[in-house]
């Protein structure tokens, strides 16, 4: 159905085809998931439009106006119709039209007031790169008008090299009086962005930010003490966590894990370590799995697991997803409540909020 549909929506109305990324196989899970979504909250007003406000305000980075709405509707119709076949009846039809008409309406509003108050994107030009090997790179970036943001969010990024492909990482710093923020970003194999970040990104490079999103932030904390858990460059949010609390001067225990595979891995542990120095109140332990280190042995929910209970924290984890859901499960397992375990979604956010 999401094939046929932006086959008649490329070829009924061509002018919209350049504001989508060349390859559209991820786009069309993506505007399914949207649509079951949209279906599930049919009865529940308050959620739909929550929902589609999101969408709408998300929108905004990828050049959508009002006026692009009704050829949306018109092929998304079409398509549903010619694929629900004979239970295609007018009554199904009007209400998919009203339905339609009601998400629109909500992403469209969402979409102006958001206008009212910030940019839909913020071009920021590299000011400074470092390659910390291992195929990952930290970039400095400054926004050429101001950009507010809080530390723990993650930020949209689109790349000269690949346009219309926006991708997510987290600075990992809390917020600089000049603007900048600091990306750790690793290129995957295969991976377009990231890649083009890491070897293509030179000081001078101009890019371009989406708005910040997230609520990986301290806000969300309730007690006093913080379990932080990171895993490869999962550690960038967490860094900046570690900075936000030092900036507010509030007094926290915080115990901060870091885990990878191995020793060489074991991605910004020097970096961590002056930081622990500096703050008395940071604890770094470090967890390798596939190599013996003494002291460094385990995977991260064992080594949690050892040096729990950890029930009276707010936990933050950030990392790739498997490491993030076991962590996640082990602090369950220790009584922890599921309402202080912080992490980020796993793939588009806008489809992942509760
Ligand atoms: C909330 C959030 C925050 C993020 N923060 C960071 C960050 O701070 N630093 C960072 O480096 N990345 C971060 N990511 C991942 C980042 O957004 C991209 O997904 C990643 O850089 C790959 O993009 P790409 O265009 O290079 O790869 P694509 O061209 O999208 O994918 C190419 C291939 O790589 C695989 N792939 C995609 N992502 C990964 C991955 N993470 N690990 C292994 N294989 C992968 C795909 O399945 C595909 O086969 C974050 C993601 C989310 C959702
Ligand atoms: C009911 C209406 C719509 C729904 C449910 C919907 C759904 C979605 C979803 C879920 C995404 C992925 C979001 C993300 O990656 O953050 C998306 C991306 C996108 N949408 Fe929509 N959309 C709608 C209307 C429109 C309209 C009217 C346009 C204008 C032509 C549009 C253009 C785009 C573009 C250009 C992208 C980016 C694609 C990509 O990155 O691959 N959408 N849409």
């Amino acid at each position: 159905m999401t094939v046929y549909f932006y086959a008649i929506l490329f070829a009924r109305h061509p002018e919209v085809r350049p504001m989508f990324p060349p390859g559209m196989d991820a786009q069309r899970g993506r505007l399914l998931r949207a649509l079951l979504r949209i279906v599930e909250l049919v009865d529940d007003a308050g959620s739909l439009v929550r929902f589609c406000g999101h969408l709408g305000r998300d929108h905004r980075k990828f050049g959508t106006l009002s006026a692009h709405f009704p050829a949306v509707g018109e092929c998304l119709l079409a398509s549903l119709a010619r694929y629900a076949g004979p239970a295609w009846t007018a009554e199904i039809a009007a209400a998919w039209t009203k339905a339609y008409g009601a998400v629109a309406e909500a992403m469209i509003s969402a979409a102006e007031q958001d206008e009212a108050v910030r940019p839909a994107v913020w071009p920021a030009t590299v000011v400074h790169r470092i390659s910390r090997g291992h195929g990952i790179a930290e970039i400095t970036v400054r926004p050429h008008t101001a950009y507010e943001y809080a530390a723990g969010q993650y930020v949209s990024v689109e790349t000269p090299w690949w346009p219309k492909q926006w991708r997510y990482y987290s600075p990992a710093n809390a917020p600089r009086e000049d603007n900048t923020l600091t990306l750790h970003v690793r290129a995957v194999a295969g991976g377009s962005v990231s890649s083009a970040l890491v070897h293509r990104a030179t000081v001078g490079s101009v890019i371009r930010l989406g708005p910040p999103m997230g609520d990986m932030v301290l806000d969300a904390a309730t007690f006093g003490n913080l379990l932080f858990v990171a895993g490869g460059t999962g550690l960038a949010p967490i860094r900046a966590l570690v900075e936000e609390v030092a900036r507010r001067g509030e007094r926290h225990q915080v115990d901060l894990f870091l885990g990878a595979r191995t020793g060489d891995e074991l991605y910004g542990v020097d970096d961590m370590l002056r930081m622990a120095q500096r703050y008395h109140w940071l604890t770094i332990r470090g967890a390798v799995s596939h190599e013996h280190i003494p002291g460094l042995r385990g995977s991260l929910p064992e080594v949690l697991a050892e040096f729990g209970p950890w029930y009276d924290h707010d936990a933050y984890l950030s990392g790739p997803a498997p490491m993030v859901v076991s962590a996640s499960e082990t602090l369950t397992l220790g009584g922890t409540s599921p309402d202080r375990i912080h992490h980020d979604p796993f793939e588009t956010p806008v489809l992942s909020l509760p």
